[in-house]
């Protein structure tokens, strides 16, 4: 291997996209793709700028569901790409090709359906729905980038029943199901055969 010293200008080596449903103030929802997530147990860490609506949202209502798409729903994110809930749009976003789009599920083609303990709504189309409430909003990165990495912890989840191990239904089956992943700018699914097992 030669191995260069470089500078990319991310590291998105590929994580699984999620749809982050939040209400605004006047009760409507807002829905944005994001990637920067980790999960462990039943907590989340979100990393987010603190730029977005989503982020206003969350620190006012501190609830949100957390929606994985699978492969399929790539045309749905890509939807939502370069809108944003905030009116007027952020001159830097603006510069970008951003628009305000106040309504994100119509604008996606996605189905908003009531959730049982929280006010966001979930997205009928993604598999996995996971409710769920703010537990920190912790600084994130450089100051002048402006990130925050948000402490979710799920209290409900709500998963269909056929990505779930048959008769064993607190493991999602990882045979069955592909999340879409977002790698580098391009979004893919999971293909290959899984080529060790760990006991995780
Ligand atoms: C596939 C994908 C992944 C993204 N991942 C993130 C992310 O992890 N964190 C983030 O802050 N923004 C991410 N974004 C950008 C936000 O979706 C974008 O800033 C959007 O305007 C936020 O919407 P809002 O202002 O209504 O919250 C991602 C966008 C796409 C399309």
């Amino acid at each position: 291997m030669t191995h260069l010293v470089v500078e990319p200008r991310s590291f998105f080596f590929g994580t699984p996209v999620v749809l982050i449903s939040t209400l605004n103030e006047d009760g409507s929802a807002n829905l944005a793709p994001m990637s920067s997530a980790w999960w462990m147990r039943w907590s989340c860490m979100l990393g987010l700028s603190a730029k977005g609506k989503t982020v206003q949202n969350l620190r006012r209502e501190r609830q949100c569901v957390l929606n994985l798409p699978s492969w399929d729903l790539g045309g749905a994110v890509d939807r939502l790409q370069d809108t944003t809930g905030l009116n007027p749009v952020p001159e830097d976003k603006a510069a970008r090709g951003y628009r305000y789009e106040p309504d994100k599920f119509g604008a996606a083609q996605l189905t908003p359906v009531a959730s049982e303990l929280v006010g966001p709504p979930r997205v009928a189309e993604c598999p996995v729905q996971l409710e769920a409430v703010i537990e920190a909003v912790h600084p994130f990165g450089r100051a002048d980038e402006q990130l925050v990495g948000i402490e979710a912890r799920i209290v409900r989840a709500h998963i269909e029943e056929s990505i779930l191990v048959p008769g064993q239904h607190q493991y999602v089956d990882g045979d069955t199901w592909s999340p879409l992943i977002f790698s580098f700018g391009e979004f893919y699914g999971l293909s290959s055969a899984p080529t060790a097992t760990s006991a995780a």
